[in-house]
Protein backbone atom coordinates (compact mmCIF):
# COMPACT_ATOMS: atom_id res chain seq x y z
CA UNK A 1 0.00 0.00 0.00
CA UNK A 2 2.45 2.36 -1.30
CA UNK A 3 1.68 5.65 0.26
CA UNK A 4 -1.55 5.49 2.18
CA UNK A 5 -0.86 4.29 5.47
CA UNK A 6 -3.58 2.57 7.65
CA UNK A 7 -4.70 5.76 10.29
CA UNK A 8 -5.41 7.33 6.63
CA UNK A 9 -7.09 4.98 5.05
CA UNK A 10 -9.95 4.40 8.32
CA UNK A 11 -10.40 8.09 8.27
CA UNK A 12 -11.88 8.25 4.75
CA UNK A 13 -13.40 4.88 6.27
CA UNK A 14 -14.97 6.32 9.43
CA UNK A 15 -15.78 9.44 6.99
CA UNK A 16 -17.44 7.68 4.17
CA UNK A 17 -21.32 6.72 4.97
CA UNK A 18 -21.50 2.99 3.46
CA UNK A 19 -25.00 3.31 2.77
CA UNK A 20 -24.37 6.76 1.07
CA UNK A 21 -22.08 5.04 -1.20
CA UNK A 22 -23.33 2.04 -2.23
CA UNK A 23 -26.10 4.16 -3.21
CA UNK A 24 -23.97 6.10 -5.70
CA UNK A 25 -24.22 2.33 -7.29
CA UNK A 26 -27.25 0.23 -6.27
CA UNK A 27 -30.93 1.97 -4.76
CA UNK A 28 -31.62 1.14 -1.25
CA UNK A 29 -34.24 1.06 0.60
CA UNK A 30 -34.73 1.85 4.28
CA UNK A 31 -36.63 -0.79 6.57
CA UNK A 32 -36.42 -0.78 10.33
CA UNK A 33 -32.55 0.36 11.16
CA UNK A 34 -30.79 -1.23 8.16
CA UNK A 35 -31.16 -0.63 4.06
CA UNK A 36 -32.54 -3.04 1.79
CA UNK A 37 -31.19 -3.42 -1.89
CA UNK A 38 -31.20 -5.68 -5.10
CA UNK A 39 -27.63 -7.79 -4.60
CA UNK A 40 -25.36 -6.87 -7.18
CA UNK A 41 -23.00 -9.52 -6.86
CA UNK A 42 -25.32 -12.56 -7.89
CA UNK A 43 -28.48 -12.83 -10.08
CA UNK A 44 -30.93 -11.21 -7.59
CA UNK A 45 -34.31 -10.26 -8.10
CA UNK A 46 -35.45 -9.57 -4.16
CA UNK A 47 -33.54 -6.95 -2.15
CA UNK A 48 -31.29 -9.38 -0.64
CA UNK A 49 -28.47 -7.24 0.58
CA UNK A 50 -28.59 -5.16 3.98
CA UNK A 51 -26.75 -2.56 4.72
CA UNK A 52 -26.07 -1.42 7.87
CA UNK A 53 -24.52 2.65 8.50
CA UNK A 54 -24.74 1.64 12.21
CA UNK A 55 -21.93 -1.29 11.64
CA UNK A 56 -20.32 0.08 8.14
CA UNK A 57 -21.29 -3.37 7.16
CA UNK A 58 -23.24 -4.97 3.79
CA UNK A 59 -24.31 -8.79 3.64
CA UNK A 60 -26.30 -10.62 1.28
CA UNK A 61 -28.20 -12.69 2.66
CA UNK A 62 -28.58 -15.45 -0.65
CA UNK A 63 -24.95 -15.08 -2.01
CA UNK A 64 -23.15 -13.94 1.40
CA UNK A 65 -20.92 -11.69 0.42
CA UNK A 66 -20.35 -9.31 2.81
CA UNK A 67 -17.62 -6.65 3.56
CA UNK A 68 -17.63 -2.80 4.19
CA UNK A 69 -17.38 0.19 2.15
CA UNK A 70 -14.24 -0.61 0.39
CA UNK A 71 -15.01 -4.33 -0.59
CA UNK A 72 -18.14 -3.70 -1.90
CA UNK A 73 -16.63 -0.44 -4.45
CA UNK A 74 -13.82 -3.39 -5.25
CA UNK A 75 -15.98 -5.94 -5.87
CA UNK A 76 -18.27 -3.41 -7.70
CA UNK A 77 -15.73 -1.33 -9.89
CA UNK A 78 -13.97 -4.48 -10.04
CA UNK A 79 -10.39 -2.64 -9.62
CA UNK A 80 -7.65 -3.09 -6.79
CA UNK A 81 -8.20 -2.34 -3.00
CA UNK A 82 -6.31 0.94 -2.75
CA UNK A 83 -7.95 1.73 -6.34
CA UNK A 84 -11.35 1.35 -4.00
CA UNK A 85 -9.95 3.55 -1.50
CA UNK A 86 -9.43 6.34 -3.62
CA UNK A 87 -12.57 6.05 -5.37
CA UNK A 88 -14.77 5.97 -1.80
CA UNK A 89 -12.35 9.08 -0.98
CA UNK A 90 -13.00 10.92 -4.15
CA UNK A 91 -16.78 10.52 -3.75
CA UNK A 92 -16.70 12.37 0.23
CA UNK A 93 -14.17 14.80 -1.44
CA UNK A 94 -10.69 13.76 -0.21
CA UNK A 95 -8.04 13.52 -2.67
CA UNK A 96 -5.36 10.98 -1.88
CA UNK A 97 -2.07 9.92 -3.46
CA UNK A 98 -2.08 6.10 -3.48
CA UNK A 99 1.42 6.73 -4.83
CA UNK A 100 0.29 3.29 -8.03
CA UNK A 101 -2.06 4.09 -10.17
CA UNK A 102 -4.01 1.89 -12.32
CA UNK A 103 -3.52 4.28 -15.35
CA UNK A 104 0.42 4.75 -14.15
CA UNK A 105 1.50 1.61 -16.63
CA UNK A 106 -0.24 3.20 -19.36
CA UNK A 107 0.44 7.03 -18.67
CA UNK A 108 2.35 7.62 -22.18
CA UNK A 109 -0.04 6.19 -23.57
CA UNK A 110 -3.12 8.23 -22.12
CA UNK A 111 -1.06 10.95 -23.02
CA UNK A 112 -0.27 10.44 -26.62
CA UNK A 113 -3.98 9.81 -27.23
CA UNK A 114 -4.76 13.15 -25.05
CA UNK A 115 -2.43 15.17 -27.11
CA UNK A 116 -3.52 13.96 -30.26
CA UNK A 117 -7.46 14.65 -29.27
CA UNK A 118 -6.28 18.05 -28.51
CA UNK A 119 -4.32 18.62 -32.04
CA UNK A 120 -7.01 17.61 -33.62
CA UNK A 121 -9.46 19.63 -31.77
CA UNK A 122 -7.53 22.52 -32.85
CA UNK A 123 -7.28 21.23 -36.45
CA UNK A 124 -10.42 21.06 -37.13
CA UNK A 125 -10.89 24.94 -36.25
CA UNK A 126 -8.28 25.77 -38.78
CA UNK A 127 -8.38 26.62 -42.21
CA UNK A 128 -7.78 23.15 -43.34
CA UNK A 129 -10.15 22.20 -41.26
CA UNK A 130 -12.74 24.43 -42.73
CA UNK A 131 -14.48 21.94 -45.20
CA UNK A 132 -15.37 19.32 -42.61
CA UNK A 133 -16.33 21.88 -39.92
CA UNK A 134 -19.02 22.57 -42.95
CA UNK A 135 -19.94 18.95 -43.26
CA UNK A 136 -20.62 18.67 -39.65
CA UNK A 137 -22.68 22.13 -39.52
CA UNK A 138 -24.69 20.91 -42.19
CA UNK A 139 -25.42 17.47 -40.45
CA UNK A 140 -26.53 20.16 -37.44
CA UNK A 141 -24.01 19.34 -35.44
CA UNK A 142 -22.71 23.11 -34.32
CA UNK A 143 -19.97 24.32 -32.56
CA UNK A 144 -21.05 23.70 -29.11
CA UNK A 145 -21.56 20.06 -29.94
CA UNK A 146 -18.23 20.14 -31.24
CA UNK A 147 -16.44 21.07 -28.34
CA UNK A 148 -18.45 19.08 -26.03
CA UNK A 149 -17.73 15.71 -27.96
CA UNK A 150 -14.46 17.21 -28.42
CA UNK A 151 -14.90 16.28 -32.47
CA UNK A 152 -11.92 17.00 -34.34
CA UNK A 153 -10.00 16.85 -38.09
CA UNK A 154 -7.16 14.45 -38.91
CA UNK A 155 -5.13 16.57 -41.53
CA UNK A 156 -4.34 15.16 -44.76
CA UNK A 157 -0.51 14.94 -44.74
CA UNK A 158 0.73 11.24 -43.76
CA UNK A 159 2.82 12.22 -41.16
CA UNK A 160 1.65 15.37 -38.91
CA UNK A 161 1.13 13.04 -35.79
CA UNK A 162 4.58 11.44 -35.92
CA UNK A 163 6.04 14.17 -35.56
CA UNK A 164 4.13 15.97 -33.31
CA UNK A 165 4.25 13.16 -31.22
CA UNK A 166 7.96 12.26 -32.03
CA UNK A 167 9.62 15.92 -31.19
CA UNK A 168 7.34 15.67 -27.72
CA UNK A 169 9.56 13.04 -27.03
CA UNK A 170 7.32 9.81 -27.08
CA UNK A 171 8.88 6.86 -29.07
CA UNK A 172 7.80 4.81 -32.03
CA UNK A 173 6.12 1.89 -29.57
CA UNK A 174 3.67 4.20 -28.52
CA UNK A 175 2.98 5.42 -31.06
CA UNK A 176 2.31 2.11 -32.81
CA UNK A 177 1.02 0.53 -29.33
CA UNK A 178 -2.03 3.29 -29.28
CA UNK A 179 -2.78 2.71 -32.93
CA UNK A 180 -2.43 6.19 -33.45
CA UNK A 181 0.11 5.38 -36.15
CA UNK A 182 1.48 2.44 -38.35
CA UNK A 183 4.78 0.86 -39.59
CA UNK A 184 5.06 0.54 -43.33
CA UNK A 185 8.09 1.20 -44.72
CA UNK A 186 7.86 3.93 -42.60
CA UNK A 187 6.19 5.26 -39.89
CA UNK A 188 2.59 6.41 -40.79
CA UNK A 189 -0.78 8.28 -39.12
CA UNK A 190 -3.33 6.03 -39.01
CA UNK A 191 -5.84 8.52 -39.36
CA UNK A 192 -5.67 10.71 -42.47
CA UNK A 193 -8.38 13.04 -43.70
CA UNK A 194 -11.26 12.40 -41.45
CA UNK A 195 -13.35 13.88 -38.78
CA UNK A 196 -12.56 12.70 -35.18
CA UNK A 197 -14.87 11.31 -32.47
CA UNK A 198 -12.79 10.72 -29.76
CA UNK A 199 -13.46 7.68 -27.60
CA UNK A 200 -13.33 7.36 -23.81
CA UNK A 201 -13.33 4.49 -21.88
CA UNK A 202 -16.01 4.25 -18.78
CA UNK A 203 -13.71 6.80 -16.07
CA UNK A 204 -13.70 9.26 -18.93
CA UNK A 205 -10.41 8.77 -20.33
CA UNK A 206 -9.60 8.98 -24.07
CA UNK A 207 -8.21 5.80 -25.28
CA UNK A 208 -9.22 6.01 -29.09
CA UNK A 209 -11.09 7.48 -32.03
CA UNK A 210 -13.53 6.84 -34.59
CA UNK A 211 -12.72 8.70 -38.25
CA UNK A 212 -15.33 9.55 -40.54
CA UNK A 213 -14.69 10.30 -44.05
CA UNK A 214 -16.68 13.84 -44.88
CA UNK A 215 -16.49 13.77 -48.13
CA UNK A 216 -17.92 11.59 -51.26
CA UNK A 217 -14.82 9.49 -51.60
CA UNK A 218 -14.35 5.57 -52.16
CA UNK A 219 -12.93 4.70 -48.53
CA UNK A 220 -14.53 3.46 -45.83
CA UNK A 221 -17.35 5.45 -43.56
CA UNK A 222 -15.36 5.15 -40.77
CA UNK A 223 -11.72 3.96 -39.16
CA UNK A 224 -11.16 2.90 -35.69
CA UNK A 225 -8.63 2.92 -33.33
CA UNK A 226 -7.41 -1.04 -33.25
CA UNK A 227 -7.11 -2.88 -30.44
CA UNK A 228 -4.65 -1.78 -27.99
CA UNK A 229 -3.60 -1.75 -24.33
CA UNK A 230 -6.50 0.64 -23.03
CA UNK A 231 -8.57 0.57 -26.00
CA UNK A 232 -10.74 -2.72 -25.86
CA UNK A 233 -13.46 -2.32 -28.55
CA UNK A 234 -15.30 -5.02 -26.02
CA UNK A 235 -14.88 -3.35 -23.17
CA UNK A 236 -16.28 0.35 -24.29
CA UNK A 237 -19.28 1.79 -25.27
CA UNK A 238 -19.15 5.41 -26.61
CA UNK A 239 -20.30 8.03 -24.20
CA UNK A 240 -20.78 5.87 -21.32
CA UNK A 241 -18.88 7.97 -18.93
CA UNK A 242 -21.14 11.08 -19.66
CA UNK A 243 -24.20 8.70 -19.98
CA UNK A 244 -23.85 6.96 -16.48
CA UNK A 245 -25.12 9.97 -13.67
CA UNK A 246 -28.23 10.90 -16.02
CA UNK A 247 -29.42 6.73 -16.45
CA UNK A 248 -29.23 6.32 -12.54
CA UNK A 249 -31.00 8.95 -12.39
CA UNK A 250 -33.97 8.31 -14.82
CA UNK A 251 -33.46 4.59 -14.17
CA UNK A 252 -33.07 3.50 -17.74
CA UNK A 253 -30.52 3.90 -20.61
CA UNK A 254 -31.05 4.43 -24.58
CA UNK A 255 -28.77 1.76 -26.41
CA UNK A 256 -27.95 3.46 -30.25
CA UNK A 257 -25.42 1.54 -32.94
CA UNK A 258 -24.05 5.20 -33.63
CA UNK A 259 -21.84 7.78 -32.39
CA UNK A 260 -23.84 10.08 -34.73
CA UNK A 261 -27.17 8.51 -32.60
CA UNK A 262 -25.67 9.39 -29.15
CA UNK A 263 -24.42 12.69 -30.09
CA UNK A 264 -27.91 13.90 -31.54
CA UNK A 265 -29.93 12.29 -28.66
CA UNK A 266 -27.34 14.12 -26.00
CA UNK A 267 -27.39 17.52 -27.79
CA UNK A 268 -31.05 17.32 -27.91
CA UNK A 269 -31.19 16.79 -23.77
CA UNK A 270 -31.54 13.39 -24.11
CA UNK A 271 -28.13 12.41 -22.53
CA UNK A 272 -28.98 9.18 -21.19
CA UNK A 273 -27.68 7.18 -23.88
CA UNK A 274 -24.54 4.84 -25.48
CA UNK A 275 -24.00 3.55 -28.85
CA UNK A 276 -21.98 0.41 -29.69
CA UNK A 277 -19.94 1.79 -32.39
CA UNK A 278 -21.58 -0.86 -34.68
CA UNK A 279 -20.53 -4.17 -32.58
CA UNK A 280 -22.62 -6.60 -31.35
CA UNK A 281 -22.69 -6.62 -27.08
CA UNK A 282 -20.09 -8.32 -25.27
CA UNK A 283 -20.38 -10.25 -22.36
CA UNK A 284 -18.46 -7.14 -21.01
CA UNK A 285 -20.54 -4.65 -22.28
CA UNK A 286 -23.17 -6.10 -20.17
CA UNK A 287 -21.51 -5.82 -17.57
CA UNK A 288 -21.08 -2.12 -17.47
CA UNK A 289 -24.74 -2.15 -18.58
CA UNK A 290 -25.86 -3.86 -15.57
CA UNK A 291 -23.82 -2.02 -13.31
CA UNK A 292 -26.14 0.69 -13.91
CA UNK A 293 -29.14 -1.33 -12.63
CA UNK A 294 -31.41 0.31 -14.57
CA UNK A 295 -33.53 -0.56 -17.80
CA UNK A 296 -32.33 -1.08 -21.20
CA UNK A 297 -34.40 0.86 -24.06
CA UNK A 298 -32.30 -1.47 -27.38
CA UNK A 299 -32.67 1.33 -29.85
CA UNK A 300 -31.08 -0.03 -33.11
CA UNK A 301 -31.12 1.59 -37.20
CA UNK A 302 -34.13 1.25 -38.67
CA UNK A 303 -33.10 -1.37 -41.48
CA UNK A 304 -32.40 -5.00 -41.82
CA UNK A 305 -29.01 -4.85 -40.23
CA UNK A 306 -30.54 -2.81 -37.34
CA UNK A 307 -33.19 -5.53 -36.75
CA UNK A 308 -30.43 -8.80 -36.69
CA UNK A 309 -28.50 -6.20 -34.28
CA UNK A 310 -31.94 -6.13 -31.58
CA UNK A 311 -32.17 -10.41 -31.96
CA UNK A 312 -28.61 -10.80 -31.13
CA UNK A 313 -28.13 -7.91 -28.78
CA UNK A 314 -31.74 -8.58 -27.32
CA UNK A 315 -30.65 -12.41 -26.94
CA UNK A 316 -27.99 -11.23 -24.81
CA UNK A 317 -29.03 -8.88 -22.73
CA UNK A 318 -32.41 -10.61 -21.65
CA UNK A 319 -30.10 -14.27 -21.22
CA UNK A 320 -28.17 -11.73 -18.16
CA UNK A 321 -31.91 -10.65 -16.80
CA UNK A 322 -31.55 -7.31 -17.71
CA UNK A 323 -34.68 -5.21 -17.43
CA UNK A 324 -34.87 -4.99 -21.92
CA UNK A 325 -37.03 -3.01 -24.14
CA UNK A 326 -37.38 -2.62 -27.60
CA UNK A 327 -37.59 0.61 -29.64
CA UNK A 328 -37.80 0.11 -33.66
CA UNK A 329 -38.37 3.37 -34.77
CA UNK A 330 -39.50 4.42 -38.09
CA UNK A 331 -39.82 7.22 -40.53
CA UNK A 332 -36.01 7.85 -40.09
CA UNK A 333 -33.00 5.68 -40.86
CA UNK A 334 -31.50 5.98 -37.52
CA UNK A 335 -31.86 7.83 -34.05
CA UNK A 336 -30.26 10.60 -35.46
CA UNK A 337 -32.38 11.26 -38.43
CA UNK A 338 -35.26 10.35 -36.31
CA UNK A 339 -34.75 13.75 -34.04
CA UNK A 340 -34.06 15.83 -36.47
CA UNK A 341 -36.80 15.19 -38.42
CA UNK A 342 -39.43 14.97 -35.46
CA UNK A 343 -38.29 15.77 -32.52
CA UNK A 344 -36.83 15.20 -28.89
CA UNK A 345 -40.63 14.79 -27.42
CA UNK A 346 -41.60 12.52 -29.88
CA UNK A 347 -38.37 10.64 -29.55
CA UNK A 348 -39.27 10.61 -25.74
CA UNK A 349 -42.51 9.56 -26.00
CA UNK A 350 -41.40 6.76 -27.99
CA UNK A 351 -39.07 5.03 -25.59
CA UNK A 352 -42.19 5.46 -23.30
CA UNK A 353 -44.20 3.26 -26.00
CA UNK A 354 -41.21 0.80 -26.10
CA UNK A 355 -42.46 -2.76 -26.90
CA UNK A 356 -41.31 -5.44 -24.47
CA UNK A 357 -38.28 -8.23 -26.32
CA UNK A 358 -41.24 -10.69 -25.99
CA UNK A 359 -43.40 -8.37 -28.04
CA UNK A 360 -40.62 -7.57 -30.46
CA UNK A 361 -39.98 -11.37 -31.50
CA UNK A 362 -43.14 -12.16 -31.80
CA UNK A 363 -44.05 -8.82 -34.67
CA UNK A 364 -40.27 -10.24 -35.45
CA UNK A 365 -41.24 -13.55 -36.33
CA UNK A 366 -44.84 -12.32 -37.91
CA UNK A 367 -42.80 -9.93 -40.81
CA UNK A 368 -41.81 -11.67 -44.34
CA UNK A 369 -44.75 -14.63 -43.00
CA UNK A 370 -48.11 -14.61 -45.18
CA UNK A 371 -50.30 -15.57 -42.61
CA UNK A 372 -52.99 -16.40 -45.11
CA UNK A 373 -51.27 -19.35 -45.72
CA UNK A 374 -51.15 -22.41 -43.64
CA UNK A 375 -47.72 -23.58 -43.93
CA UNK A 376 -46.91 -19.79 -42.63
CA UNK A 377 -49.13 -19.60 -39.83
CA UNK A 378 -47.83 -23.26 -38.61
CA UNK A 379 -44.46 -21.81 -38.70
CA UNK A 380 -45.19 -18.58 -36.96
CA UNK A 381 -47.16 -20.56 -34.09
CA UNK A 382 -43.96 -23.12 -33.46
CA UNK A 383 -41.78 -20.33 -33.59
CA UNK A 384 -43.94 -18.86 -30.67
CA UNK A 385 -44.55 -21.98 -28.92
CA UNK A 386 -40.05 -22.11 -28.91
CA UNK A 387 -40.05 -18.63 -27.14
CA UNK A 388 -42.67 -20.13 -24.62
CA UNK A 389 -40.96 -22.85 -24.17
CA UNK A 390 -38.26 -20.67 -22.78
CA UNK A 391 -40.54 -18.40 -20.77
CA UNK A 392 -41.56 -18.86 -17.04
CA UNK A 393 -44.17 -16.68 -16.75
CA UNK A 394 -46.83 -18.75 -16.75
CA UNK A 395 -49.13 -15.06 -17.06
CA UNK A 396 -47.48 -14.36 -20.29
CA UNK A 397 -47.76 -17.93 -21.78
CA UNK A 398 -51.79 -18.20 -20.95
CA UNK A 399 -52.61 -15.19 -22.49
CA UNK A 400 -50.30 -16.04 -25.55
CA UNK A 401 -51.63 -19.43 -26.45
CA UNK A 402 -55.71 -17.71 -25.69
CA UNK A 403 -54.49 -15.20 -28.36
CA UNK A 404 -52.72 -17.52 -30.81
CA UNK A 405 -55.97 -19.73 -30.22
CA UNK A 406 -58.81 -16.94 -30.70
CA UNK A 407 -56.40 -15.49 -33.74
CA UNK A 408 -55.79 -18.70 -35.80
CA UNK A 409 -58.20 -21.23 -34.10
CA UNK A 410 -56.00 -23.61 -33.08
CA UNK A 411 -57.41 -25.80 -30.05
CA UNK A 412 -56.04 -24.02 -26.99
CA UNK A 413 -55.09 -27.66 -25.29
CA UNK A 414 -53.03 -28.56 -28.87
CA UNK A 415 -50.57 -25.46 -28.27
CA UNK A 416 -50.57 -25.87 -24.42
CA UNK A 417 -49.26 -29.48 -25.10
CA UNK A 418 -46.85 -28.45 -26.96
CA UNK A 419 -45.27 -26.22 -24.66
CA UNK A 420 -42.58 -28.59 -22.85
CA UNK A 421 -42.83 -28.34 -19.13
CA UNK A 422 -39.41 -26.00 -18.29
CA UNK A 423 -38.70 -27.11 -14.29
CA UNK A 424 -38.82 -23.42 -13.15
CA UNK A 425 -35.55 -21.41 -12.55
CA UNK A 426 -34.76 -22.00 -8.61
CA UNK A 427 -35.43 -18.94 -6.78
CA UNK A 428 -32.78 -18.88 -3.66
CA UNK A 429 -34.98 -18.39 -0.63
CA UNK A 430 -33.58 -15.94 1.39
CA UNK A 431 -32.55 -18.07 4.38
CA UNK A 432 -30.22 -16.44 6.73
CA UNK A 433 -26.76 -17.99 7.43
CA UNK A 434 -27.42 -19.82 10.68
CA UNK A 435 -24.93 -21.32 12.55
CA UNK A 436 -25.70 -25.33 13.23
CA UNK A 437 -27.51 -26.70 15.93
CA UNK A 438 -25.66 -24.86 19.34
CA UNK A 439 -25.34 -26.20 22.61
CA UNK A 440 -26.70 -23.79 25.06
CA UNK A 441 -22.71 -23.45 26.19
CA UNK A 442 -22.37 -22.59 22.04
CA UNK A 443 -24.85 -20.10 22.14
CA UNK A 444 -23.22 -17.86 25.09
CA UNK A 445 -20.23 -17.91 23.31
CA UNK A 446 -21.31 -17.19 20.15
CA UNK A 447 -23.51 -14.35 21.85
CA UNK A 448 -20.08 -13.01 24.02
CA UNK A 449 -17.97 -12.65 20.51
CA UNK A 450 -20.84 -10.85 19.25
CA UNK A 451 -20.95 -8.36 22.19
CA UNK A 452 -16.46 -8.33 21.57
CA UNK A 453 -17.08 -7.63 18.32
CA UNK A 454 -19.14 -4.35 18.64
CA UNK A 455 -17.84 -2.33 21.65
CA UNK A 456 -14.01 -2.26 22.89
CA UNK A 457 -14.81 -2.44 26.50
CA UNK A 458 -16.62 -6.11 26.42
CA UNK A 459 -12.90 -7.33 24.83
CA UNK A 460 -10.88 -5.55 27.66
CA UNK A 461 -13.66 -7.26 30.24
CA UNK A 462 -13.29 -10.49 28.27
CA UNK A 463 -9.33 -10.25 28.72
CA UNK A 464 -9.70 -9.46 32.30
CA UNK A 465 -12.16 -12.02 33.36
CA UNK A 466 -12.04 -14.99 31.02
CA UNK A 467 -9.38 -15.17 28.24
CA UNK A 468 -10.41 -18.35 27.29
CA UNK A 469 -13.55 -20.44 26.06
CA UNK A 470 -13.32 -24.26 26.47
CA UNK A 471 -14.28 -24.29 22.40
CA UNK A 472 -11.23 -24.15 19.88
CA UNK A 473 -13.38 -21.96 17.20
CA UNK A 474 -14.61 -19.78 19.76
CA UNK A 475 -11.78 -19.08 21.27
CA UNK A 476 -9.84 -18.96 17.85
CA UNK A 477 -12.50 -15.95 17.12
CA UNK A 478 -12.00 -14.31 20.76
CA UNK A 479 -7.93 -14.76 19.98
CA UNK A 480 -8.61 -13.07 16.36
CA UNK A 481 -10.59 -10.10 18.54
CA UNK A 482 -7.84 -9.94 21.17
CA UNK A 483 -5.30 -9.38 18.22
CA UNK A 484 -7.39 -6.88 16.14
CA UNK A 485 -7.77 -4.61 19.36
CA UNK A 486 -4.34 -4.76 20.45
CA UNK A 487 -3.13 -4.13 16.88
CA UNK A 488 -5.70 -0.90 15.99
CA UNK A 489 -7.19 -0.41 19.02
CA UNK A 490 -10.64 -0.25 17.85
CA UNK A 491 -12.83 -2.32 16.65
CA UNK A 492 -15.77 -2.68 13.72
CA UNK A 493 -17.20 -5.54 12.40
CA UNK A 494 -16.65 -4.74 8.84
CA UNK A 495 -13.24 -3.97 9.38
CA UNK A 496 -12.66 -7.17 11.59
CA UNK A 497 -13.96 -9.35 8.99
CA UNK A 498 -11.85 -7.50 6.34
CA UNK A 499 -8.51 -7.45 7.72
CA UNK A 500 -8.29 -9.79 10.50
CA UNK A 501 -10.45 -12.86 9.88
CA UNK A 502 -8.75 -15.83 7.78
CA UNK A 503 -11.22 -16.98 5.24
CA UNK A 504 -12.06 -20.34 7.08
CA UNK A 505 -13.24 -18.70 9.42
CA UNK A 506 -15.52 -16.10 7.39
CA UNK A 507 -18.87 -18.21 7.75
CA UNK A 508 -18.72 -18.58 11.19
CA UNK A 509 -17.91 -15.06 12.20
CA UNK A 510 -20.67 -14.11 9.90
CA UNK A 511 -23.02 -16.75 11.15
CA UNK A 512 -22.52 -14.88 14.90
CA UNK A 513 -23.25 -11.58 13.18
CA UNK A 514 -26.65 -13.05 11.61
CA UNK A 515 -27.68 -14.98 14.86
CA UNK A 516 -27.23 -12.28 17.20
CA UNK A 517 -27.94 -8.94 15.01
CA UNK A 518 -30.94 -8.22 16.82
CA UNK A 519 -29.40 -8.03 20.53
CA UNK A 520 -29.44 -5.09 22.50
CA UNK A 521 -26.00 -4.98 24.42
CA UNK A 522 -26.37 -4.29 27.74
CA UNK A 523 -23.56 -4.30 30.43
CA UNK A 524 -25.12 -6.02 33.13
CA UNK A 525 -26.03 -9.58 30.63
CA UNK A 526 -22.62 -9.56 29.23
CA UNK A 527 -21.60 -9.98 32.80
CA UNK A 528 -24.17 -12.71 33.09
CA UNK A 529 -22.54 -14.57 30.13
CA UNK A 530 -19.17 -14.11 31.17
CA UNK A 531 -20.10 -15.78 34.60
CA UNK A 532 -21.82 -18.55 32.78
CA UNK A 533 -18.66 -19.23 31.23
CA UNK A 534 -16.89 -19.36 34.02
CA UNK A 535 -18.87 -22.44 35.25
CA UNK A 536 -19.19 -23.76 32.04
CA UNK A 537 -15.21 -23.46 32.48
CA UNK A 538 -15.44 -25.23 36.48
CA UNK A 539 -17.64 -28.25 35.30
CA UNK A 540 -14.81 -28.91 32.92
CA UNK A 541 -12.48 -28.63 35.52
CA UNK A 542 -14.58 -30.93 38.06
CA UNK A 543 -14.94 -33.40 35.29
CA UNK A 544 -11.76 -33.60 34.73
CA UNK A 545 -10.97 -33.97 38.33
CA UNK A 546 -13.23 -36.83 38.71
CA UNK A 547 -11.89 -38.79 36.26
CA UNK A 548 -8.52 -38.21 37.67
CA UNK A 549 -9.69 -39.44 40.81
CA UNK A 550 -11.07 -42.19 39.33
CA UNK A 551 -7.35 -43.21 38.51
CA UNK A 552 -5.17 -42.47 41.54
CA UNK A 553 -5.12 -45.15 44.73
CA UNK A 554 -3.53 -43.31 47.02
CA UNK A 555 -6.15 -42.20 49.93
CA UNK A 556 -4.26 -39.15 50.70
CA UNK A 557 -3.79 -38.26 47.34
CA UNK A 558 -8.13 -39.14 46.88
CA UNK A 559 -8.83 -37.05 50.29
CA UNK A 560 -6.73 -33.84 48.74
CA UNK A 561 -8.96 -34.01 45.33
CA UNK A 562 -12.38 -34.33 46.68
CA UNK A 563 -11.11 -31.35 48.97
CA UNK A 564 -11.07 -29.70 46.08
CA UNK A 565 -13.81 -30.67 44.04
CA UNK A 566 -15.99 -29.52 47.15
CA UNK A 567 -14.54 -26.65 47.11
CA UNK A 568 -14.76 -25.71 43.72
CA UNK A 569 -18.72 -27.21 43.82
CA UNK A 570 -19.41 -24.44 46.39
CA UNK A 571 -17.58 -21.62 44.35
CA UNK A 572 -19.87 -22.89 41.38
CA UNK A 573 -23.00 -22.27 43.52
CA UNK A 574 -22.15 -19.18 45.17
CA UNK A 575 -21.58 -17.82 41.35
CA UNK A 576 -24.91 -18.89 40.48
CA UNK A 577 -26.87 -17.38 43.26
CA UNK A 578 -24.97 -13.96 42.67
N1 LIG B 1 -19.01 1.66 -38.19
C1 LIG B 1 -17.69 1.35 -38.41
N2 LIG B 1 -17.20 1.20 -39.67
C2 LIG B 1 -18.00 1.37 -40.73
C3 LIG B 1 -19.36 1.65 -40.55
C4 LIG B 1 -19.84 1.79 -39.26
O1 LIG B 1 -16.94 1.23 -37.45
N3 LIG B 1 -17.49 1.24 -41.94
C5 LIG B 1 -19.51 1.83 -36.82
C6 LIG B 1 -19.43 3.26 -36.39
O2 LIG B 1 -19.06 3.32 -35.03
C7 LIG B 1 -20.82 3.76 -36.60
C8 LIG B 1 -21.65 2.55 -36.30
O3 LIG B 1 -20.86 1.47 -36.74
O4 LIG B 1 -21.16 4.84 -35.73
C9 LIG B 1 -23.00 2.53 -36.94
O5 LIG B 1 -22.86 2.60 -38.35
P1 LIG B 1 -23.77 3.55 -39.22
O6 LIG B 1 -25.17 3.46 -38.75
O7 LIG B 1 -23.47 3.27 -40.65
O8 LIG B 1 -23.14 4.95 -38.90
P2 LIG B 1 -23.80 6.25 -38.32
O9 LIG B 1 -23.46 6.35 -36.87
O10 LIG B 1 -25.22 6.32 -38.66
O11 LIG B 1 -22.95 7.37 -39.03
P3 LIG B 1 -23.45 8.42 -40.09
O12 LIG B 1 -24.77 8.90 -39.66
O13 LIG B 1 -22.39 9.47 -40.01
O14 LIG B 1 -23.46 7.73 -41.40
MN1 LIG C 1 -26.50 7.77 -39.28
Amino acid sequence: MAGLANEEINRIQSQANIVEIISSYISLEKQGKNYFGVCPFHDDHNPSMSVSEEKGLFTCFVCHKTGNVFSFVQDFENVSFIEAVRIVASKIGIEIDTGYRETDVYSKHYEAVELTLKFYQNNLKSQEGLSAREYLNKRGINDEIIEEFNIGYAPTNYDTICKLLTTKGFDEQILVETGLANRGNTLYDLFRNRITFPIHNPSGKPVGFSARIYEDINEAKYINTKETPIFKKGKILFNYHRAQNEARRLKYLIVVEGQMDAIRLYASGIKNVVATMGTALTDDHIKLLKKLNVKIILCMDNDTAGEKATIQNGEALSSANVDLSILRITGAKDPDEYILKHSKEEFEDAVKHAATYFDFKLSYYKKDKNLNKVEDVSNYINQVLAELNKSNNQVLIDLTVNELSQEYGVDKNVLLNQIIKVEPVKVNKIEPRKEKKLSKNQKLSSILLYYMMNDTKYIRLYEQELGFIPDEKYLDIANDLLAFFLKYNYINIADFITYEISSDKYEQVLAIVDNNIRIELNDADYVGIINKIKMWIDENKINELKAKLKSITDINEKLKLMDEIAKMKKRMCQNEES
